[in-house]
């Protein structure tokens, strides 16, 4: 339903609700945020157990709550993967890559930060949004690094640590190797871990800083439509969004 959106300081456009993200989307979205919210508690709570006075049974039952986090980590990772190539239009591999328009892709950052940080107008004065009717153009260059960077490393790392310092699945014998090699495989693996997190954290700040400003710069309602599934599109969203349906194999529900 078209709706003439005039709020006291909201661009004037007509937006009209469509379905975008899928539910099996949405909910990976929150309970991975959950989960990383949990398994960074853990971390905290059995990094500083001297600090916060922690016993040893229950440091090691905070290390352990960790290591089970970090499998359902996998699991949802491995459903997002799945929806990368199996999901509706909007949650595909095709949908995150950044609109080139035959250009490089260093140019076509620039050009959507710029378009973010100082954004066109109409001949009427209002703000112009970026036409994105799925993923955000610029956040596509946050997307990625997490997708085929960030999680695997901080996966892969997780699970050879906690098989080297745990005697956990799937290399159990990496506990038994010998001194000095089992030191320095814990330290490699804990700074790469280490490391990891410290980027996943600094996506996590660029996410929020970049939906914050999204919603005070166009008044853009994105954060609402992670949970319902529907975006506000403007007459020039919606001609792109029925486009991409078209060439998608399958409808978002
Ligand atoms: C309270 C914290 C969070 C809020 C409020 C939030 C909000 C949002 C919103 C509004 C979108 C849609 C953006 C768009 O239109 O492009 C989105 C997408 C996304 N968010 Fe978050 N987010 C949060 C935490 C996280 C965390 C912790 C992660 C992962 C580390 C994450 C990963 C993603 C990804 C990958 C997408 C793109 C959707 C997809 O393809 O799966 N978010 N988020």
């Amino acid at each position: 339903m078209p709706i003439l959106n005039i709020g006291p300081s909201a661009p004037e456009r007509t937006v009209h609700y469509v379905p975008v993200w899928e539910p099996r989307l949405r909910v990976w979205h929150w309970s991975n945020a959950l989960t990383i919210l949990l398994l960074f508690e853990s971390y905290l709570l059995f990094n500083w157990h001297k600090e916060l006075g922690l016993s040893k049974a229950t440091t090691a039952m905070f290390e352990k709550a960790h290591i089970y986090l970090g499998y359902l980590f996998i699991l949802l990772f491995a459903g997002r993967v799945y929806l990368l190539f199996r999901g509706n239009t909007f949650s595909r591999l095709t949908e995150i890559l950044p609109d080139r328009k035959g250009e490089s892709l260093a140019r076509t950052l620039l050009r959507e930060v710029r378009h973010h940080l100082s954004p066109p107008r109409d001949p009427n004065g209002n703000l112009l949004p970026p036409a994105d009717p799925g993923h955000n153009q610029l956040a596509r260059f946050l997307y990625l690094p997490l997708f085929f960077l960030i999680i695997p490393i901080q996966i892969l790392s997780g699970v050879l640590w906690s098989s080297v310092k745990w005697g956990f699945w799937p290399f159990p014998s990496l506990r038994t190797v010998a001194a000095p090699l089992h030191h320095t495989l814990n330290e490699i693996l804990s700074d790469i871990h280490a490391a990891c997190m410290y980027a996943l954290l600094a996506f996590i700040a660029g996410h929020l800083f970049g939906i914050v400003l999204h919603e005070f710069t166009f008044r853009s309602d994105i954060l609402s439509s992670m949970i319902h599934g529907d975006k506000p599109l403007t007459e020039k969203e919606l001609d792109d969004y029925r486009q991409i349906e078209r060439s998608g194999e399958s409808p978002a529900e």
